[in-house]
């Protein structure tokens, strides 16, 4: 090694031992004729003293710059009284140096290491590496490792097995657009990247391994958001000879271990998890993945407004849909323009708008008021609790139109007031969810989760009758307000799976071209099985405290999906595309 300690190393009990350091410069220091430099590497800082006394060092220390890297040699010293520093793990000694050795020098950073935050993300990953030397990303990506480590620990310790699956296979369906490789030796077929490994890990149940994990990439070409990327990291899991039951609890178990590891500070709001059915989550929160740091349950007054003298609340309940109340405490004080604000949170998921009544000294003011008038006011205001002081908002739309918008609503005044502690991790179970959903533009039937989904037992003679009423042995878990992972127990029966492919219009043909690799494995003694995955970047980001997934990912795309670091997606050269046998159209 160059070195015989890292610059996080030393302490007092160490003073006087000669000592060999390398590290980047953070920062110069001339005082009094002395040179101070803050030496830095991965694990700390450490500060080193040259005196004019060492020509030879003290004229090289004079020369070096912010990010120069250096090799120092010198005898570790106790600071002087009052120059200690408590803060730093090293910051009661410095090394008084006896030699400096250039190993390389650097131009000036395009932003400063030293600089917590304050610097535009775009320069931050077109110099990753130099953002890496910065506190805040280094941290976080330790964190990362730490998870990935004790995720692989917890497992590992119950007889889990890695398996590495491939990268280039066919299309396996996560409801994503998928990325696609040509094939060189034949052209005109491609390899499809995995969206997850979900069919290799029934594969491998059906191989009788009993108990596989894997941290897998997964790739899907979908609309960015914060807590997506076009390629992703999973914890994979699969299990055989399990119920939904035994998937949770095992996952459960790991969760808890996880975050007691990796955050000891936070509180885990419910031990046991909650669980909540789907349908339950969306009545009470508007939400799939609701945030359950706290309250702001939502009621259902569509009885209530049956033929009132609100148009748009009556006819909503005439023609079979819902009118749902949020009462918040306190907020009789939004003003117009936060009221206009939600109004516009609630219209992104096709609310037309947004009713309210405020409450004030035994009064109420809001438009619908006069419309529904006194009694049918105060019966409302009764069923949602509200006291004087709150605001109630209504939703009048489709069950999932008006649940969705008032769970937006419900969010941006949870982050308005201050509701969402950072220190409480609330974790929950979503359960029952329907195993079909209406696909918005072909309005087709699709599998909510994926078509290898199980049909709950007791729902199997509603499937090709009432398949909307079918609901899946499927799990989502959540933590504050996001889904970090999903799974279900699968179909191990080759019929039943035919059966599912029947109701998604999956043709013989089109699902022998697309599965049968599945279906053929289902012939040969699949045992029954489950298992979830885990989205370890949202993960990463929630236990880091972060509001997006990139900064957790040491090389993340941005938010177009390009690569600013190695200037990904590029062209390629000529030859290489006719070797592909592809042509490119521009359009
Ligand atoms: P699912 O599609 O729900 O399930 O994915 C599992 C988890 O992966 C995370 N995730 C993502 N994270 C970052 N960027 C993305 N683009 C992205 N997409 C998903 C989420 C999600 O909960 N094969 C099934 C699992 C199973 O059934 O076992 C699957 O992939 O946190």
């Amino acid at each position: 090694m160059l070195r015989t300690h890292t610059c996080g190393e030393l302490r007092l009990s160490e003073e006087g031992k000669p000592v060999t350091l390398c590290g980047w410069v953070h920062r110069r220091r001339d005082h009094g004729g002395l040179i101070f430099l803050d030496l830095r590497d991965r694990y700390g800082m450490t500060q080193v003293v040259i005196a004019p006394e060492d020509k030879e060092a003290f004229a090289m220390a004079g020369k070096v710059r912010p990010e120069w890297v250096l090799r120092i040699t010198g005898a570790v010293h106790k600071r002087i009284d009052g120059a200690a520093r408590k803060e730093n793990p090293t910051g009661e000694i410095e090394v008084a140096v006896s030699d400096v050795d250039v190993l390389n020098e650097a131009k000036t950073p395009p932003f400063e290491i030293d600089q917590t935050g304050g610097v535009n993300e775009e320069l931050r990953l077109q110099f990753r590496y130099l953002d890496m030397r910065r506190e805040k990303l280094k941290n976080n990506l330790v964190l990362r490792h730490r998870l990935l480590q004790a995720t692989r620990k917890f497992f590992y310790d119950r007889d889990f097995m890695e398996i590495e699956t491939p990268i280039l296979i066919k299309g396996t369906p996560e409801g994503a657009r998928e990325y696609v490789v040509p094939s060189r030796v034949y052209h005109g077929l491609f390899y499809v990247l995995p969206q997850s490994p979900q069919q290799l890990k029934q594969l491998s149940m059906v191989g009788g391994l009993d108990r596989y994990m894997q941290i897998a990439r997964c790739f899907r070409d979908e609309d960015l958001r914060g807590d997506r990327q076009p390629e992703f990291t999973q914890m994979d899991l699969e299990m055989s000879f399990v119920t939904a039951e035994d998937v949770m609890q095992i996952n459960e178990e790991a969760l808890i271990a996880i975050t007691k590891e990796l955050r000891p500070d936070v509180t885990i709001q419910s031990i046991p998890f909650p669980r909540l059915s789907w349908e339950e989550a969306m009545a009470l929160y508007g939400s799939d993945k609701p945030d359950l740091r706290y309250g702001l349950a939502f009621r259902d007054v569509s009885d209530l407004a049956k033929g009132c003298g609100f148009g748009i609340f009556a006819k909503t309940v005439e023609s079979g849909g819902v009118v749902k109340a949020l009462c918040v405490e306190g907020g009789a004080d939004f003003s117009r323009k936060e009221i206009d604000e939600l109004t516009e949170a609630a219209k992104i998921y096709g609310a037309k708008g947004l009713a309210w009544i405020k409450c004030a000294k035994g009064t109420f003011e809001g438009v619908p008021v006069d419309k529904l008038g006194a009694d049918l006011t105060r019966s409302i205001v009764e069923k949602t609790k509200a006291k004087d002081g709150d605001i109630i908002f209504f939703t009048a739309d489709s069950f999932s139109v008006a649940c969705n918008s008032l769970g937006a609503v419900r969010a941006d005044v949870a982050r308005r007031r201050n509701l969402c502690d950072p220190k409480i991790f609330a974790f929950a179970w979503i359960t029952d969810f329907p195993m079909f959903e209406i696909e918005k533009e072909t309005k087709e039937l699709q599998a909510m989760h994926h078509p290898f989904t199980r049909p709950k037992d007791t729902d199997l003679a509603l499937l090709e009758t009432d398949p909307l009423q079918v609901k899946a042995e499927a799990y989502d878990i959540i933590l504050n307000g996001y889904e970090i992972g999903g799974g279900s127990v699968r179909i191990h029966e080759r019929n039943l799976q035919k059966r599912i492919f029947d109701i998604l219009k999956i043709s013989d043909e089109d699902a022998e071209r697309r599965f049968g690799h599945m279906l053929r494995a289902f012939e040969f003694g699949a045992p029954p099985h489950g298992g979830i995955a885990w989205g370890l970047d949202r993960m990463a980001m929630l236990y880091a405290e972060e509001p997006n997934i990139r900064e957790v990912i040491a090389f993340p795309k941005d938010q177009k999906g390009k690569d600013l670091l190695l200037g990904a997606p590029s062209t390629i050269p000529e030859q290489q595309i006719k070797e592909l046998g592809i042509k490119i159209v521009k359009v």
